[in-house]
Protein backbone atom coordinates (compact mmCIF):
# COMPACT_ATOMS: atom_id res chain seq x y z
CA UNK A 1 0.00 0.00 0.00
CA UNK A 2 1.10 3.39 -0.63
CA UNK A 3 2.30 6.32 2.13
CA UNK A 4 -0.73 8.51 0.85
CA UNK A 5 -3.28 5.17 0.48
CA UNK A 6 -2.05 4.28 4.59
CA UNK A 7 -2.37 8.17 5.38
CA UNK A 8 -5.77 7.83 3.95
CA UNK A 9 -6.87 4.42 5.63
CA UNK A 10 -5.67 5.87 8.76
CA UNK A 11 -7.86 9.11 8.37
CA UNK A 12 -10.92 7.17 7.90
CA UNK A 13 -10.78 4.70 10.41
CA UNK A 14 -10.04 7.78 12.96
CA UNK A 15 -13.29 8.95 11.25
CA UNK A 16 -15.23 5.96 11.74
CA UNK A 17 -16.36 5.54 8.14
CA UNK A 18 -19.17 2.96 8.99
CA UNK A 19 -22.01 4.12 7.44
CA UNK A 20 -24.66 2.25 7.95
CA UNK A 21 -26.63 0.83 4.57
CA UNK A 22 -30.41 1.77 5.52
CA UNK A 23 -32.17 3.62 8.46
CA UNK A 24 -32.99 0.14 10.06
CA UNK A 25 -29.42 -0.43 10.36
CA UNK A 26 -28.47 3.00 11.88
CA UNK A 27 -31.45 2.31 14.24
CA UNK A 28 -29.93 -0.95 15.00
CA UNK A 29 -26.60 0.16 15.64
CA UNK A 30 -28.02 2.22 18.61
CA UNK A 31 -30.35 -0.58 20.26
CA UNK A 32 -27.41 -3.07 20.02
CA UNK A 33 -24.52 -0.92 21.37
CA UNK A 34 -24.10 -0.09 25.17
CA UNK A 35 -21.87 2.94 24.28
CA UNK A 36 -24.53 4.42 21.94
CA UNK A 37 -27.78 3.19 23.59
CA UNK A 38 -27.62 6.97 25.04
CA UNK A 39 -28.60 8.54 21.65
CA UNK A 40 -31.83 9.23 20.21
CA UNK A 41 -32.42 7.42 16.91
CA UNK A 42 -32.99 10.30 14.96
CA UNK A 43 -31.94 13.81 15.20
CA UNK A 44 -32.65 17.54 13.68
CA UNK A 45 -30.62 18.05 11.13
CA UNK A 46 -29.85 22.16 13.16
CA UNK A 47 -28.50 20.23 16.35
CA UNK A 48 -25.48 18.82 14.57
CA UNK A 49 -25.01 21.63 13.12
CA UNK A 50 -21.04 23.37 13.76
CA UNK A 51 -22.56 26.67 13.61
CA UNK A 52 -25.63 26.48 16.82
CA UNK A 53 -23.80 24.94 19.55
CA UNK A 54 -20.15 25.42 18.88
CA UNK A 55 -20.09 21.91 20.52
CA UNK A 56 -18.68 23.77 23.44
CA UNK A 57 -21.20 21.81 25.83
CA UNK A 58 -19.30 18.07 24.43
CA UNK A 59 -15.91 19.80 24.52
CA UNK A 60 -16.38 20.72 27.84
CA UNK A 61 -17.43 16.77 28.39
CA UNK A 62 -14.51 15.66 26.84
CA UNK A 63 -12.14 18.04 29.21
CA UNK A 64 -13.50 16.74 31.92
CA UNK A 65 -13.19 12.52 30.97
CA UNK A 66 -9.67 13.73 29.94
CA UNK A 67 -9.27 14.71 33.50
CA UNK A 68 -10.79 11.93 34.73
CA UNK A 69 -8.51 9.54 32.77
CA UNK A 70 -5.37 11.35 34.06
CA UNK A 71 -6.55 11.79 37.40
CA UNK A 72 -7.08 8.15 37.86
CA UNK A 73 -3.27 7.74 36.81
CA UNK A 74 -2.18 10.30 39.14
CA UNK A 75 -3.78 8.96 41.87
CA UNK A 76 -1.26 5.93 41.46
CA UNK A 77 1.66 8.18 41.98
CA UNK A 78 0.64 11.23 44.38
CA UNK A 79 0.78 10.86 48.13
CA UNK A 80 -2.01 13.38 50.25
CA UNK A 81 0.06 14.20 53.05
CA UNK A 82 1.53 17.42 53.85
CA UNK A 83 5.06 15.70 54.61
CA UNK A 84 4.85 13.65 51.14
CA UNK A 85 2.43 15.62 48.63
CA UNK A 86 5.52 17.74 47.29
CA UNK A 87 7.78 15.56 46.57
CA UNK A 88 5.43 13.07 45.19
CA UNK A 89 4.63 15.73 42.79
CA UNK A 90 8.30 16.64 42.02
CA UNK A 91 8.73 12.42 41.18
CA UNK A 92 5.82 12.45 38.72
CA UNK A 93 7.84 15.53 36.99
CA UNK A 94 10.97 14.60 37.00
CA UNK A 95 11.01 10.98 37.66
CA UNK A 96 8.06 9.09 36.56
CA UNK A 97 7.78 8.48 32.64
CA UNK A 98 5.81 10.66 30.68
CA UNK A 99 5.01 11.78 34.24
CA UNK A 100 5.71 15.23 33.09
CA UNK A 101 3.28 14.73 30.51
CA UNK A 102 0.20 13.28 32.74
CA UNK A 103 0.59 16.02 34.91
CA UNK A 104 0.59 18.95 32.08
CA UNK A 105 -2.63 17.19 30.20
CA UNK A 106 -4.37 17.41 33.95
CA UNK A 107 -3.73 21.13 34.80
CA UNK A 108 -4.41 22.37 31.02
CA UNK A 109 -7.26 20.18 30.50
CA UNK A 110 -8.57 21.90 34.00
CA UNK A 111 -7.82 25.53 33.03
CA UNK A 112 -9.54 24.46 29.54
CA UNK A 113 -12.63 23.69 31.10
CA UNK A 114 -13.03 26.15 33.30
CA UNK A 115 -12.89 28.49 30.08
CA UNK A 116 -14.78 26.16 27.68
CA UNK A 117 -17.48 25.92 30.52
CA UNK A 118 -18.03 29.82 30.66
CA UNK A 119 -18.09 30.10 26.74
CA UNK A 120 -20.62 27.46 26.57
CA UNK A 121 -22.66 29.62 29.27
CA UNK A 122 -22.58 32.40 27.10
CA UNK A 123 -23.34 30.40 23.84
CA UNK A 124 -27.06 29.34 25.77
CA UNK A 125 -27.80 33.10 26.32
CA UNK A 126 -26.86 34.46 23.32
CA UNK A 127 -29.28 31.88 21.56
CA UNK A 128 -32.02 32.06 24.05
CA UNK A 129 -31.85 28.61 24.42
CA UNK A 130 -32.65 28.70 27.96
CA UNK A 131 -36.09 29.42 26.86
CA UNK A 132 -38.91 26.78 26.42
CA UNK A 133 -40.33 26.49 22.97
CA UNK A 134 -43.69 24.84 21.89
CA UNK A 135 -43.16 21.33 23.81
CA UNK A 136 -45.66 21.15 26.61
CA UNK A 137 -43.58 19.65 29.35
CA UNK A 138 -40.11 21.39 28.59
CA UNK A 139 -37.78 22.68 31.67
CA UNK A 140 -35.31 24.79 30.22
CA UNK A 141 -34.74 27.14 32.68
CA UNK A 142 -34.04 24.11 35.22
CA UNK A 143 -31.57 22.93 33.09
CA UNK A 144 -30.35 25.94 32.72
CA UNK A 145 -30.18 26.18 36.35
CA UNK A 146 -28.60 22.66 36.40
CA UNK A 147 -26.07 24.63 33.99
CA UNK A 148 -25.02 27.07 36.39
CA UNK A 149 -24.39 24.55 39.52
CA UNK A 150 -21.97 22.65 36.65
CA UNK A 151 -20.15 25.67 36.60
CA UNK A 152 -19.84 26.08 40.50
CA UNK A 153 -18.83 22.74 40.42
CA UNK A 154 -15.84 22.90 37.50
CA UNK A 155 -14.60 25.92 39.67
CA UNK A 156 -14.73 23.84 43.01
CA UNK A 157 -12.92 20.85 40.75
CA UNK A 158 -10.19 22.89 39.97
CA UNK A 159 -10.18 25.13 43.16
CA UNK A 160 -9.69 21.83 45.44
CA UNK A 161 -7.39 20.44 42.54
CA UNK A 162 -4.95 23.29 42.58
CA UNK A 163 -4.04 22.77 46.63
CA UNK A 164 -2.76 19.45 46.11
CA UNK A 165 0.76 20.32 44.78
CA UNK A 166 1.81 21.46 48.19
CA UNK A 167 4.20 24.34 46.60
CA UNK A 168 4.01 27.99 47.33
CA UNK A 169 1.55 28.55 44.18
CA UNK A 170 -0.92 25.87 46.22
CA UNK A 171 -0.50 27.21 49.32
CA UNK A 172 -0.97 31.02 48.89
CA UNK A 173 -3.66 30.62 46.22
CA UNK A 174 -5.65 28.66 48.38
CA UNK A 175 -4.78 31.20 51.38
CA UNK A 176 -6.16 34.10 49.07
CA UNK A 177 -9.04 31.99 47.87
CA UNK A 178 -10.51 30.91 51.46
CA UNK A 179 -9.71 34.73 52.76
CA UNK A 180 -12.14 35.83 50.30
CA UNK A 181 -14.81 33.46 51.42
CA UNK A 182 -13.90 34.15 55.32
CA UNK A 183 -14.71 37.79 54.57
CA UNK A 184 -18.26 37.72 54.86
CA UNK A 185 -20.43 38.30 58.15
CA UNK A 186 -21.20 35.89 60.74
CA UNK A 187 -20.93 33.16 58.64
CA UNK A 188 -17.22 33.77 56.92
CA UNK A 189 -15.11 32.37 59.74
CA UNK A 190 -17.17 29.00 59.85
CA UNK A 191 -17.66 29.02 56.18
CA UNK A 192 -13.03 28.69 55.95
CA UNK A 193 -13.01 26.81 58.91
CA UNK A 194 -15.68 23.97 57.03
CA UNK A 195 -13.48 24.31 53.92
CA UNK A 196 -10.12 24.25 55.88
CA UNK A 197 -10.89 21.66 58.29
CA UNK A 198 -8.67 24.12 60.65
CA UNK A 199 -8.19 27.76 60.87
CA UNK A 200 -5.16 27.53 59.09
CA UNK A 201 -4.09 25.55 55.73
CA UNK A 202 -2.36 22.18 57.33
CA UNK A 203 -3.02 18.14 56.70
CA UNK A 204 -6.55 18.73 57.37
CA UNK A 205 -7.00 21.07 54.31
CA UNK A 206 -5.11 18.93 52.27
CA UNK A 207 -6.80 15.56 52.82
CA UNK A 208 -10.47 17.58 52.57
CA UNK A 209 -9.48 19.12 48.94
CA UNK A 210 -8.16 16.42 48.17
CA UNK A 211 -11.46 13.56 48.72
CA UNK A 212 -13.25 16.52 47.35
CA UNK A 213 -11.27 16.81 44.15
CA UNK A 214 -10.76 12.79 43.65
CA UNK A 215 -14.38 11.70 44.03
CA UNK A 216 -16.84 13.73 45.77
CA UNK A 217 -17.15 16.49 43.09
CA UNK A 218 -16.28 14.47 40.50
CA UNK A 219 -19.43 11.87 40.76
CA UNK A 220 -21.82 14.59 41.76
CA UNK A 221 -20.65 16.49 38.22
CA UNK A 222 -21.15 13.01 36.43
CA UNK A 223 -24.33 12.75 37.67
CA UNK A 224 -25.61 15.91 37.27
CA UNK A 225 -24.38 16.03 33.77
CA UNK A 226 -26.37 12.89 33.19
CA UNK A 227 -29.42 14.78 34.12
CA UNK A 228 -28.53 18.03 32.22
CA UNK A 229 -28.32 15.72 28.91
CA UNK A 230 -31.39 13.78 29.46
CA UNK A 231 -33.08 16.94 30.05
CA UNK A 232 -31.84 17.77 27.12
CA UNK A 233 -33.92 15.35 25.39
CA UNK A 234 -37.11 15.61 27.51
CA UNK A 235 -36.80 19.21 26.64
CA UNK A 236 -37.44 18.25 23.29
CA UNK A 237 -33.48 18.34 21.58
CA UNK A 238 -31.77 21.22 21.55
CA UNK A 239 -33.72 24.58 21.50
CA UNK A 240 -32.40 25.39 17.53
CA UNK A 241 -35.35 22.21 16.83
CA UNK A 242 -37.80 25.04 18.00
CA UNK A 243 -36.59 27.33 15.88
CA UNK A 244 -36.71 24.75 12.82
CA UNK A 245 -40.34 23.68 13.59
CA UNK A 246 -41.33 27.51 13.61
CA UNK A 247 -39.55 27.87 10.32
CA UNK A 248 -41.26 25.04 8.83
CA UNK A 249 -44.67 25.86 10.01
CA UNK A 250 -44.20 29.78 8.30
CA UNK A 251 -43.01 28.30 5.03
CA UNK A 252 -45.99 26.28 4.40
CA UNK A 253 -48.02 27.86 1.80
CA UNK A 254 -51.92 28.39 2.80
CA UNK A 255 -54.23 26.70 0.53
CA UNK A 256 -55.12 28.51 -2.52
CA UNK A 257 -58.85 29.20 -2.18
CA UNK A 258 -60.90 28.13 -5.54
CA UNK A 259 -64.45 29.04 -6.61
CA UNK A 260 -66.72 25.29 -6.58
CA UNK A 261 -69.77 24.44 -6.94
CA UNK A 262 -70.16 21.53 -5.01
CA UNK A 263 -73.29 19.41 -3.73
CA UNK A 264 -74.72 18.73 -7.02
CA UNK A 265 -75.00 22.85 -7.76
CA UNK A 266 -77.45 22.78 -4.61
CA UNK A 267 -74.38 25.02 -2.91
CA UNK A 268 -71.86 27.23 -3.61
CA UNK A 269 -68.51 28.73 -2.17
CA UNK A 270 -64.98 28.41 -1.92
CA UNK A 271 -63.77 24.20 -1.53
CA UNK A 272 -62.77 23.24 2.05
CA UNK A 273 -58.97 22.65 2.09
CA UNK A 274 -57.92 21.29 5.45
CA UNK A 275 -54.29 22.61 6.18
CA UNK A 276 -52.04 20.05 8.11
CA UNK A 277 -50.35 21.83 10.85
CA UNK A 278 -48.21 19.09 12.04
CA UNK A 279 -44.69 19.95 11.32
CA UNK A 280 -42.78 16.82 9.03
CA UNK A 281 -40.05 16.19 11.42
CA UNK A 282 -38.93 13.35 9.65
CA UNK A 283 -38.38 15.84 6.43
CA UNK A 284 -35.81 17.63 9.08
CA UNK A 285 -34.36 14.68 11.13
CA UNK A 286 -31.60 12.53 10.02
CA UNK A 287 -30.06 9.40 11.69
CA UNK A 288 -28.02 10.07 14.70
CA UNK A 289 -25.65 7.33 13.63
CA UNK A 290 -23.12 8.15 12.05
CA UNK A 291 -24.09 11.92 12.12
CA UNK A 292 -23.95 12.56 15.61
CA UNK A 293 -21.31 9.84 16.16
CA UNK A 294 -19.15 10.60 13.60
CA UNK A 295 -18.82 14.43 14.52
CA UNK A 296 -18.66 13.78 18.70
CA UNK A 297 -15.85 11.35 17.94
CA UNK A 298 -14.22 14.40 15.53
CA UNK A 299 -14.86 16.85 18.63
CA UNK A 300 -13.07 14.56 20.76
CA UNK A 301 -10.06 13.88 18.81
CA UNK A 302 -9.87 17.43 18.40
CA UNK A 303 -10.24 18.44 21.92
CA UNK A 304 -7.64 15.64 23.20
CA UNK A 305 -5.28 16.76 20.25
CA UNK A 306 -5.18 20.37 21.23
CA UNK A 307 -4.53 19.33 24.58
CA UNK A 308 -1.39 17.31 24.37
CA UNK A 309 -0.45 19.79 22.05
CA UNK A 310 -0.90 22.63 24.80
CA UNK A 311 0.90 20.04 27.39
CA UNK A 312 4.24 19.74 25.20
CA UNK A 313 4.20 23.34 24.28
CA UNK A 314 3.29 24.63 28.69
CA UNK A 315 4.53 22.50 31.33
CA UNK A 316 2.89 22.87 34.87
CA UNK A 317 4.61 24.84 36.85
CA UNK A 318 5.71 23.56 40.37
CA UNK A 319 7.52 26.31 42.63
CA UNK A 320 9.20 26.35 46.15
CA UNK A 321 7.65 23.24 48.48
CA UNK A 322 5.04 25.37 50.51
CA UNK A 323 5.99 27.50 53.54
CA UNK A 324 3.51 29.57 55.32
CA UNK A 325 6.17 31.51 56.89
CA UNK A 326 7.09 33.01 53.15
CA UNK A 327 4.66 35.51 51.86
CA UNK A 328 4.69 36.19 47.95
CA UNK A 329 4.01 39.48 46.86
CA UNK A 330 1.66 39.62 44.80
CA UNK A 331 -0.17 36.85 46.76
CA UNK A 332 -2.89 36.02 43.69
CA UNK A 333 -5.91 33.83 43.86
CA UNK A 334 -6.44 31.08 41.06
CA UNK A 335 -6.94 32.47 37.54
CA UNK A 336 -10.46 32.56 37.19
CA UNK A 337 -11.03 34.10 40.55
CA UNK A 338 -8.14 37.38 39.55
CA UNK A 339 -11.37 39.05 38.82
CA UNK A 340 -13.27 38.76 42.58
CA UNK A 341 -9.56 39.46 43.74
CA UNK A 342 -9.55 42.78 41.43
CA UNK A 343 -12.52 43.91 42.90
CA UNK A 344 -12.05 42.72 46.51
CA UNK A 345 -9.07 45.08 46.72
CA UNK A 346 -10.50 48.18 44.87
CA UNK A 347 -14.07 48.00 46.11
CA UNK A 348 -13.49 49.12 50.41
CA UNK A 349 -15.70 52.28 50.91
CA UNK A 350 -14.76 54.45 54.07
CA UNK A 351 -18.10 55.89 55.25
CA UNK A 352 -17.09 58.06 57.90
CA UNK A 353 -16.99 55.45 60.78
CA UNK A 354 -18.13 53.05 59.00
CA UNK A 355 -15.42 50.92 57.23
CA UNK A 356 -17.15 48.47 53.69
CA UNK A 357 -14.79 45.64 53.48
CA UNK A 358 -13.78 45.46 49.85
CA UNK A 359 -13.55 41.48 50.40
CA UNK A 360 -17.12 41.51 51.48
CA UNK A 361 -18.47 43.15 48.43
CA UNK A 362 -15.97 41.69 46.12
CA UNK A 363 -15.74 38.15 47.55
CA UNK A 364 -19.83 37.86 49.01
CA UNK A 365 -21.79 40.48 47.72
CA UNK A 366 -21.27 40.40 44.07
CA UNK A 367 -21.11 36.51 43.26
CA UNK A 368 -24.04 36.18 45.25
CA UNK A 369 -25.99 38.84 43.21
CA UNK A 370 -24.38 37.78 39.82
CA UNK A 371 -26.05 33.97 40.77
CA UNK A 372 -29.18 34.96 41.90
CA UNK A 373 -29.90 37.33 38.74
CA UNK A 374 -28.36 34.19 36.48
CA UNK A 375 -31.07 31.74 38.12
CA UNK A 376 -33.69 34.34 37.93
CA UNK A 377 -32.94 35.73 34.21
CA UNK A 378 -34.89 32.81 32.79
CA UNK A 379 -38.04 33.29 34.15
CA UNK A 380 -38.36 37.23 33.61
CA UNK A 381 -36.92 36.69 29.87
CA UNK A 382 -40.66 37.44 27.75
CA UNK A 383 -39.05 37.24 24.80
CA UNK A 384 -41.28 35.78 22.17
CA UNK A 385 -40.32 32.33 20.27
CA UNK A 386 -38.78 33.63 17.93
CA UNK A 387 -35.80 34.13 19.61
CA UNK A 388 -35.57 31.08 20.69
CA UNK A 389 -32.84 28.82 19.24
CA UNK A 390 -31.03 31.52 17.15
CA UNK A 391 -27.85 33.42 17.70
CA UNK A 392 -28.71 37.24 18.77
CA UNK A 393 -32.19 37.30 18.06
CA UNK A 394 -33.05 41.04 17.65
CA UNK A 395 -35.91 40.71 20.21
CA UNK A 396 -33.47 39.86 22.89
CA UNK A 397 -30.83 42.79 21.60
CA UNK A 398 -31.05 45.00 25.19
CA UNK A 399 -30.77 41.85 27.42
CA UNK A 400 -27.18 40.07 25.34
CA UNK A 401 -25.83 43.92 25.43
CA UNK A 402 -26.23 43.70 29.05
CA UNK A 403 -24.81 40.00 29.16
CA UNK A 404 -21.81 40.54 27.21
CA UNK A 405 -20.99 43.71 29.16
CA UNK A 406 -20.85 41.95 32.22
CA UNK A 407 -18.82 38.88 30.85
CA UNK A 408 -16.38 41.24 29.41
CA UNK A 409 -15.60 43.25 32.33
CA UNK A 410 -15.30 39.48 34.05
CA UNK A 411 -12.66 38.80 31.34
CA UNK A 412 -11.36 42.08 31.51
CA UNK A 413 -10.52 42.41 35.17
CA UNK A 414 -9.00 38.59 35.66
CA UNK A 415 -6.62 39.70 32.15
CA UNK A 416 -6.04 42.99 34.59
CA UNK A 417 -5.58 40.81 37.76
CA UNK A 418 -3.43 37.59 36.01
CA UNK A 419 -0.79 40.28 33.93
CA UNK A 420 -0.85 43.61 35.02
CA UNK A 421 -0.83 43.61 39.16
CA UNK A 422 2.42 43.12 40.51
CA UNK A 423 3.75 43.55 44.41
CA UNK A 424 1.46 45.22 46.58
CA UNK A 425 -1.29 44.95 43.56
CA UNK A 426 -0.12 47.78 42.15
CA UNK A 427 -0.39 48.40 38.28
CA UNK A 428 2.52 47.13 35.86
CA UNK A 429 2.95 46.74 32.33
CA UNK A 430 3.85 43.57 31.36
CA UNK A 431 6.89 45.11 29.62
CA UNK A 432 7.66 46.85 33.44
CA UNK A 433 10.29 45.72 35.74
CA UNK A 434 9.00 44.59 39.13
CA UNK A 435 10.60 46.31 42.11
CA UNK A 436 12.77 43.84 43.87
CA UNK A 437 10.79 43.20 47.44
CA UNK A 438 12.33 41.67 50.71
CA UNK A 439 11.04 38.39 50.99
CA UNK A 440 8.49 38.44 54.18
CA UNK A 441 9.19 36.05 56.84
C1 LIG B 1 -19.69 20.66 33.33
C2 LIG B 1 -20.32 21.62 32.64
C3 LIG B 1 -21.24 21.40 31.46
C4 LIG B 1 -21.25 20.39 30.53
C5 LIG B 1 -20.29 19.21 30.41
C6 LIG B 1 -22.37 20.66 29.64
C7 LIG B 1 -22.70 19.90 28.53
C8 LIG B 1 -23.71 20.21 27.63
C9 LIG B 1 -23.89 19.56 26.35
C10 LIG B 1 -23.02 18.43 25.77
C11 LIG B 1 -24.98 20.11 25.77
C12 LIG B 1 -25.51 19.78 24.38
C13 LIG B 1 -25.23 20.93 23.40
C14 LIG B 1 -23.87 21.50 23.34
O1 LIG B 1 -22.88 20.79 23.12
O2 LIG B 1 -23.76 22.75 23.54
C15 LIG B 1 -25.51 21.10 26.69
C16 LIG B 1 -26.65 21.86 26.48
C17 LIG B 1 -27.12 22.82 27.35
N1 LIG B 1 -26.45 23.34 28.45
FE1 LIG B 1 -24.77 22.58 29.23
N2 LIG B 1 -23.03 21.79 30.05
C18 LIG B 1 -22.35 22.29 31.15
C19 LIG B 1 -22.63 23.47 31.82
C20 LIG B 1 -23.67 24.32 31.50
C21 LIG B 1 -23.84 25.66 32.02
C22 LIG B 1 -22.84 26.38 32.92
C23 LIG B 1 -25.05 26.13 31.54
C24 LIG B 1 -25.70 27.46 31.80
C25 LIG B 1 -25.65 28.10 32.92
C26 LIG B 1 -25.61 25.09 30.69
C27 LIG B 1 -26.84 25.14 30.07
C28 LIG B 1 -27.23 24.33 29.02
C29 LIG B 1 -28.49 24.40 28.31
C30 LIG B 1 -29.68 25.35 28.63
C31 LIG B 1 -28.43 23.49 27.26
C32 LIG B 1 -29.47 23.26 26.16
C33 LIG B 1 -28.98 24.16 25.02
C34 LIG B 1 -29.87 24.20 23.80
O3 LIG B 1 -30.99 23.73 23.89
O4 LIG B 1 -29.39 24.74 22.77
N3 LIG B 1 -24.74 24.03 30.67
N4 LIG B 1 -24.70 21.15 27.80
Amino acid sequence: MSFIASVKNIYHKLLWTWNPGSEKEAGDAIVKNLMLHWFPNKISKGSVSWKYSLWLGTISFVLFMILVFTGLVLMFLYVPSVERAYSSVKDIEFVVSFGWLLRAMHRIAAHLMVALVFLHMMRVFLTGAYKNGTSTDAKRPLNWIVGLVLLVLTLLLSFTGYLLPWDQLAYWAITVGTNIASSAPLIGKGTRFFLLGSNEINQNALIRFYVLHVFFLPMIVLFLFSYHMWRVRKDGGLAIVDREALEEKTEQTPPVKTKTYSLLGITSGATVHVQNTMVDEEKNSIPAVPNLTRRIWLVTLFTVLVVVVLSILFRAPLEAPANPSVTPNPAKAPWYFLWLQEIVTDTTINLGIITINGAFIGGIVLPAVLIMLAVWWPYRDSSSINSVGVWFAPERRRQNMVFIAICVMIIIFTIIGTYLRGPYWNFYFPWEDWPTMPVRF
